[in-house]
C-alpha cells in the first residue's frame, strides 16, 4: 500500500467512527425530547370545598347554582348529580388541615357532566398571595372523580406565574358526605419563565 492509501483509510475510518458517534448522540438527545422533560417549577397545594347543604351558610365555600328540572340547589342531584354546576371560593393551603394559613384561594366551577359516573368538568383559578407565590394559576379539564391521580391542563398564570404552562395532577385528599372535600394539587410546570 502506497502511504497515500494508507493516510486515505486511516481518514475513512476516522470520519466513519466521527458520524457514528454524532448519530448515537443526536438520537439520544431525540430520546430525550420525547420522554424525559423535566418540571421546571414544581409545587404542591391543597384546596378545600364546604358544600352549602341548607345548614352550613356561615362555613360553605360552594354553591350549587344549576341543576337539572326535579333537582334543587340544595342537595346534589341524582343520576351522578348529572347537570348540577357548583362554584366555588375555596381556601388554598400549603398542608391537608382546613385550619392552616391560607396561601390563596382557588375560585371556579366543577360541571358534573356525565350520566353514569361521577365526573366533572373543572374551570378554576388559583388566587396565590403569600411571602412565597403572588399570581394566579388557571387550570382547566375532565376530572374522573373516582380515578385515583387525575391530569388536567395548567392552561397559564400571571404574576409569579407569567407565561407558564404544564400539567397539574389532581387527588381527592378527603371526602366527607355531601359536606366536604380536598384536593391535592401537584402543579408541574414544564414551561416557566
Ligand atoms: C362549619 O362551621 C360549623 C359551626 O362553626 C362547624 O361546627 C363545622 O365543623 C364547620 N364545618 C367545617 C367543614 O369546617
Ligand atoms: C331539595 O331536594 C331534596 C332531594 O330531592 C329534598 O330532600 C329537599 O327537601 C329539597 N330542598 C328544597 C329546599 O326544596
Ligand atoms: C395580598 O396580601 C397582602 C398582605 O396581606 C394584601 O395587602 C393584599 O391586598 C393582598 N392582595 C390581593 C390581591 O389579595
Amino acid at each position: 500500500m502506497t502511504s497515500i492509501t494508507r493516510i486515505s483509510i486511516l481518514l475513512l475510518t476516522l470520519s466513519l467512527t466521527f458520524f457514528l458517534a454524532m448519530s448515537t448522540l443526536a438520537s439520544a438527545q431525540g430520546m430525550k425530547k420525547q420522554h424525559a422533560y423535566k418540571p421546571c417549577k414544581q409545587l404542591v397545594l391543597y384546596f378545600h370545598d364546604i358544600i352549602y347543604n341548607g345548614k352550613n351558610a356561615g362555613n360553605a365555600t360552594s354553591a350549587i347554582v344549576a341543576a337539572p328540572e326535579g333537582a334543587n340547589l340544595t342537595i346534589l342531584a341524582g343520576q351522578f348529580h348529572f347537570g348540577n354546576i357548583a362554584i366555588f371560593d375555596d381556601p388554598i393551603t400549603l398542608d391537608n388541615n382546613l385550619h392552616s394559613e391560607p396561601v390563596g384561594r382557588a375560585q371556579g366551577l366543577y360541571i358534573y357532566d356525565t350520566k353514569n359516573t361521577f365526573t366533572a368538568w373543572l374551570g378554576f383559578s388559583f388566587a396565590l398571595n403569600s411571602t412565597d407565590y403572588e399570581g394566579t394559576i388557571n387550570f382547566v379539564g375532565a376530572d374522573p372523580i373516582m380515578v385515583k391521580t387525575r391530569d388536567i391542563s395548567v392552561m397559564g398564570g400571571t404574576g409569579d406565574f407569567f407565561m407558564h404552562r404544564g400539567v397539574a395532577t389532581i387527588m381527592t385528599d378527603a371526602f366527607e358526605g355531601q359536606v366536604y372535600f380536598r384536593l391535592r394539587v401537584d402543579i408541574k410546570f414544564y414551561e416557566c419563565w
